[in-house]
């Protein structure tokens, strides 16, 4: 293990303030794993300070003098993650004029920090699978296979193991991501790290905008040290910064410190349930506006799929509003759908119920299957089965009729592959 001092220079050396014992213990871990080369998991509430710990494991490591590129996963839009990452041929979909590098490609001995992992598509987690696996991948429409060596950092701050009981994340791909565990542990646990944080930040602030430095009483420490901060360290930077600028009285008591620590959290709308980010939440306006649009996005992409599946099946069933049921939560009364409730009926399409099936057997590599689709999808396209028979037909060629690697480039399981394969009368 570390000694305290060594510990010290590494906080000094990132700016991290704080000296509880998990969070010297976070960061011994991440001393420890910095020189291997084993891939990391960085959990934590939003606005722990995950970030600084993937600096500390690529600075310490011995790719020090490699690239380090940071990827928000949250942030790329589904239809070019994979590209983003591990970069396209020219012509491979619309608007794809060049050929491009990929972040895997351009890191080649360096590391990758790919925050909020938990909303990386499942058609790009096979492929992060692969290259963590055997460091190969394989351009957005190209055969080639190529090799990288690349150090993967990631974080999350949603509960990846029930997004993975949900078919939102892979199960090998959360084991295999969790080889070096750290946890950054909430404010809340951190005790009088409240209170060098808060000066910390108001001395920033003071230097910052010329101004005399804010002084906490004894009762607004303990104020201060009461309260759960949901929003961890960038909600007390954020308080710091408001009490730093409005406060005339530089020495704040209990009861002005208190007018900025929100005692009712706001109940946030309906739309926020499920992000995982915590029950009760502070959020500054401009990050309000962000959740709604991230889950309007997100409830977006599960009404394509909702839409793609139904037309697949020649209608909509039980089986596909039970497998979009996060679609419905927030309805005022709750909706339940039995799989004997009747279907409602197109006028055209025949109604499939598949009952044979279990609603979540392929959940997982159907969905990967629908990703494609959608990102590969000509407005034009007058038949998303031909398109898929065409997919599949020329992932057969491309590997000479393995099915296996057929399968994994499609991002399917083989299973999946072969009902296709039947369903399409392919030869
Ligand atoms: N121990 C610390 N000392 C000083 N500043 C810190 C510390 N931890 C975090 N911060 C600061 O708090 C802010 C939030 O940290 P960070 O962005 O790393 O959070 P996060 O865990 O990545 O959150 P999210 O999951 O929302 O992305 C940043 O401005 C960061 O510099
Ligand atoms: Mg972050």
């Amino acid at each position: 293990m570390f000694s305290a001092s060594e510990i010290q220079s590494v906080k000094q050396r990132f700016g991290i303030i704080g000296n509880s014992p998990l969070l010297n213990h976070a960061i011994s871990v991440a001393m420890q794993a910095a020189p291997t080369d084993m891939t990391v998991l960085i959990t934590g509430e939003s606005g722990s300070g995950k970030e600084s710990f993937s600096k500390i494991i690529h600075s310490l490591s011995t790719r020090k003098h490699g690239k380090f590129i940071a990827i928000n996963c949250g942030a790329i839009p589904e239809g070019t993650i994979d590209s983003e990452l591990f970069g396209h041929e020219k012509g491979s979909f619309t608007g794809a004029h060049e050929a491009r590098k990929g972040y895997f490609e351009v890191t080649d001995g360096g590391s990758i920090f790919l925050d909020e992992i938990g909303e990386m598509p499942l058609g790009t987690q096979a492929r992060l699978l692969r290259v963590l696996e055997n460091g190969e991948f394989i351009k957005v429409g190209s055969s080639k296979v190529q090799k990288t060596n690349v150090r993967v950092i990631a974080a999350t701050n949603v509960n990846l193991i029930k997004a993975v009981e949900k078919g939102k994340f892979r199960e090998d791909l959360y084991y295999r991501l969790n080889t070096v565990p750290i946890y950054v542990p909430p404010l809340r646990e951190r005790g009088e790290d409240m209170i060098l944080l808060f000066r910390k930040f108001t001395t920033d602030f003071s230097e910052k905008y010329n101004v005399k430095p804010i002084s906490l009483t004894e009762d607004a420490k303990k104020a201060l040290l009461r309260f759960p901060f949901p929003g961890n360290i960038r909600q007390l930077k954020n308080i710091a910064e408001q009490v730093s600028l409005l406060e005339q009285e530089r020495e704040v008591d209990s009861p002005t410190l208190s007018k900025y620590l929100p005692t009712n959290q706001t109940r946030l709308p309906a739309v926020f349930a499920g992000t995982g980010a915590g029950e009760s939440t502070d959020f500054t306006e401009r990050e309000l506006l962000y959740k709604v649009l991230f889950d309007m996005k997100k409830d977006m992409n599960e009404l394509k799929k909702l839409v793609l599946e139904t037309y697949q099946s020649g209608g909509l069933n039980a089986n596909i509003i039970n497998k979009h049921q996060t679609l419905f939560e927030d309805l005022e009364s709750p909706v339940s759908f039995e799989q004997h409730s009747p279907p409602v009926q197109s006028s055209n399409v025949p109604i499939v119920l598949d009952t044979q099936k279990s609603a979540d057997e392929d959940n997982l590599y159907e969905d990967e299957a629908i990703e494609d689709i959608i990102h590969e999808e000509d407005d034009n396209s007058l038949s998303l089965e031909k398109k898929e028979k065409e997919m599949i037909l020329k992932a057969l060629r491309k590997h000479n009729n393995k099915r296996k690697y057929a399968a994994s480039d499609l991002g399917i399981s083989e299973r999946t592959l072969y009902r296709k394969i039947k369903q399409y009368d392919i030869d």
